[in-house]
């Protein structure tokens, strides 16, 4: 395959979307006569907070990060029914793929959408108002149905930290992978090689995984510095885990 083939981004339907049952029109939108892009990869996942702190780490610290964590975990949309909180989550592959998205997509604020980009998927999106105590408006959330991934850097991170090798055919795979020959676990924000109370296995030997993430594993365990943190990659050994869903 040429390697501009190979090109990967992430496409996530937020929980706004499933519940006014847009998925089905957001995935014509994205289907190959449309786009030309080709399914890689798809997952229903119940979003930890720890996926969605990692997801959007770019965004901490901002004044409408809690609500957002809050909307992507389902928790705006969702209440009263645990169970329903979930988003789709898709690779898509194919040349120019990470543009083609934004584009079918259109801009962040549905309201910018609705008047340069009438048509695209976040025209259909709506801004809630942030309010503190007094009632004084901080800041917005805006529900826009659909996160796709902005750059190729963005986009290796982001579905690195969705999707497992396993999650897409080999034949798809754009980043380097490695089996792996040792067990590690995660307890409590902490790496370890040996079963602990309360510890969970993230990784067996004989795990297909991401080579970025065993070789991140490898730095953190020796206390190295490492170019991402053990929960971006927990996050995504932890999905749908009972214990993480809460
Ligand atoms: O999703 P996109 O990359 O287009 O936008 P972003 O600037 O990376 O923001 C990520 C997400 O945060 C947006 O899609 C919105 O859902 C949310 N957001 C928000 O709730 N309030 C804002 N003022 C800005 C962004
Ligand atoms: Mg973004």
């Amino acid at each position: 395959m040429q390697k501009e083939e190979l090109e990967q981004t992430l496409v996530l339907i937020k929980p706004d979307a499933l519940k006014n049952s847009l998925t089905g029109y957001v995935l014509s939108q994205l289907s190959e006569v449309h786009s030309g892009l080709r399914f890689a990869g798809a997952k229903i996942v119940q979003v930890s907070r720890m996926l969605a702190d990692q997801h959007y780490a770019e965004h901490r610290g901002k004044v409408f990060f809690p609500a957002l964590l809050d909307y992507i975990m389902g928790l705006e949309h969702y209440p009263n029914d645990p169970w329903k909180r979930r988003v789709i989550a898709f690779v898509f592959q194919g040349p120019g793929a990470i543009a083609k998205i934004r584009a079918i997509a259109g801009p962040t604020n549905p309201h910018e959408a609705r008047e340069k980009r009438p048509g695209c998927i976040r025209a259909l999106g709506t801004i809630v108002l942030l309010k503190d105590a007094a009632g004084n408006v901080i800041g917005d959330r805006i529900d826009n149905l659909i996160h796709a991934s902005a750059t190729d850097t963005e986009a290796e991170r982001e579905i690195k930290l969705w999707f497992k090798p396993s999650d897409i055919p080999p034949l798809m795979h754009a980043y380097p992978t490695e089996v792996n020959e040792d067990h590690y676990y995660f307890n409590d924000k902490s790496l370890s090689m040996t079963q602990e109370s309360g510890s969970v296995c993230l990784l067996a030997p004989g795990d297909y995984v991401w080579k970025s993430d065993l070789d991140a594993l490898r730095l953190i365990y020796k206390g190295q510095p490492s170019p991402c943190t053990i929960e971006m990659v927990a996050a995504k050994y932890l999905i749908n885990e009972k214990r993480e869903t809460v």
